[in-house]
């Protein structure tokens, strides 16, 4: 028998009772093609290029593999030649390809050209024009039934394709060491292993969004319960529930929609910083642009600024005077036009007197002072403000601590917190670490509630003897001052 003798009529048993269908003696479906091209964009989309050319690649290879099998038992061929060109034949017959009148033999020196393919037209239709060949399953198809009909492995690759805006796509058969290494490359789609290594890239990618989408759900989650622990009025994650602590908000709210420049002062720990933030935060300006050649309206914290150099000071005022600063390695000013907030826990009135801060930077930068009171003149935010911080801590440490034993609460309470709001973190942090329980007890507290709170870190410094260096993210400004 030869390739050509071949007919539809005869390949095809419809079976409509037992709704099956055979083709050469094998049951076979008829799929749309649509269908098919449906599930080509899944696999790219969903599992990246590599992993869906690798599935239909070995696809392909199993249906030519198994068709040369059926073809083999189904009937006597003349010789090998019309073997392997039953193969070429037979899918034509099954639409998948339509082949050209002459260079049929893909095994040839000139190739095999399709002039027709349904693999090209489903890519076109879903992904638009290719910028390489991606008869993916064709090619494994016909690599499948040439293996199999000659007793070794075969592999198919095209150089020109319907897919790209070629004129048909033109297709070798070669075996691995006729190819060489020059496509070595494309060959890997043949290979078993492949998919799982394709397949774990995708898997990392996946990971990493996930933790990405962890992280942040975790700060939501955060900024949630430091909201909702924050008592009658969520101010934004600040804890406000004394008398004091909700008049300063309140005031630091109105400050904030308007422009002038603010002095923020308290001891250390007291929650300058975190009402910065919340100025920024409710400034009717915060969603400007970051960066610093477009920071119009963003906010400047000069942090720290009781710690300033004399000649940093006489640059501040010029600065803050004329709004404009230069920038390291230029010769050029820049426009400032932001919002200055300054904090300090120095007495800067005191230090005017005694010679150490300029007067007239003084009156600058106190246009409206805000006041935080340290942690014990307001008593009431105490507990408030430890349940807000545990939560907090054990959120990050994936601890389950629902609350405080009455010992402990009775600890907290009498405490003088003289590091303020930052010691009373840091303790919070330490039992939600050491609490063997789901509770803080007092022996998790630390032992020595008059214990003077932990050296303050330095701060890095941003500015050099002559430039102000401002740290930029996301429309915030921060200026820490070189400490004496
Ligand atoms: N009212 C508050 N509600 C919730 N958290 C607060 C509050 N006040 C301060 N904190 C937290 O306490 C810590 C110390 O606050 P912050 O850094 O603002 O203090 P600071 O006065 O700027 O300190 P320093 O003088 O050392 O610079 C921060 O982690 C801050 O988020
Ligand atoms: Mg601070
Ligand atoms: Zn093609």
């Amino acid at each position: 028998m030869r390739a050509e003798d071949l007919d539809h009529k005869e390949l095809l048993e419809l079976d409509p009772e037992e709704g099956t269908i055979r083709f050469a003696g094998q049951r076979a479906l008829l799929l749309d093609a649509v269908a098919m091209g449906l599930l080509r964009k899944y696999l790219v989309e969903n599992f990246g290029h590599a992993a869906a050319r690798t599935v239909l690649t070995q696809f392909g290879f199993a249906h030519g593999w198994r068709m040369a099998e059926a073809m083999q038992a189904e009937f006597k061929w003349a010789n090998d030649g019309e073997r392997c060109h039953a193969g070429t034949r037979i899918h034509s017959l099954g639409g998948l390809f339509g082949v050209g009148s002459e260079n049929r033999d893909p095994r040839s020196k000139e190739g095999m050209m399709i002039i027709a393919s349904y693999e090209a037209e489903q890519h076109l239709l879903h992904f638009g024009r290719a910028d390489a060949p991606m008869c993916w399953t064709i090619c494994g198809l016909i690599s499948g039934h040439l293996s199999h009909t000659l007793g070794k492995e075969v592999f198919v690759l095209e150089d020109r394709c319907l897919g790209k805006g070629d004129a048909g796509c033109h297709l070798f058969a070669r075996t691995r060491e006729e190819w060489g290494d020059e496509r070595a490359e494309e060959l890997k789609f043949y290979e078993k292993g492949r998919l799982a290594d394709c397949l774990e890239v995708s898997l990392h990618r996946v990971t990493e969004t996930l933790k990405a989408a962890e992280r942040k759900l975790k700060e939501h989650r955060k900024a949630l319960i430091q909201v909702a622990w924050s008592g009658d009025e969520p101010q934004l994650g600040i804890v406000a529930k004394s008398k004091a602590m909700r008049q300063l908000v309140d005031l630091a709210r109105r400050v904030a929609k308007v422009d002038s420049t603010v002095l923020i002062t308290g001891e250390s720990g007291s929650g300058k910083e975190r009402i910065a933030r919340l100025i920024h935060e409710e400034s009717t300006t915060h969603d400007r642009p970051g960066l610093f050649e477009s920071a119009r309206g963003g906010t400047l914290l000069l942090d720290e600024v009781g710690e300033v150099s004399p000649g940093m000071q006489v640059k501040l005022l010029r600065t803050i005077q004329e709004r404009e600063v230069r920038r390291v390695g230029e010769n050029m000013n820049r426009k400032l036009d932001v919002r200055i907030l300054a904090a300090t826990n120095r007495d800067l009135a005191a230090s005017v007197t005694s010679g150490t801060f300029r007067q007239d930077l003084y009156y600058r930068l106190k246009v409206v002072e805000l006041i935080v009171p340290p942690l014990r003149e307001r008593r009431d935010d105490v507990l408030p403000l430890a349940r807000a911080l545990l939560a907090g801590s054990a959120l990050q440490m994936k601890r389950k601590i629902t609350g405080l034993s009455p010992g402990a609460t009775d600890q907290l309470l009498r405490h003088a917190w003289p590091g303020n709001v930052r010691e009373l973190e840091n303790a919070m942090e330490r039992a939600v670490a050491l609490a063997p329980g789901s509770r803080v007890e007092l022996e998790d507290l630390p032992e020595d509630s008059h214990a003077l709170p932990e050296a303050q870190e330095l701060r890095p410094h941003r500015c050099d003897k002559s430039s102000i260096v401002f740290r930029v993210r996301n429309g915030w400004f921060l200026y820490s001052a070189l400490r004496a």
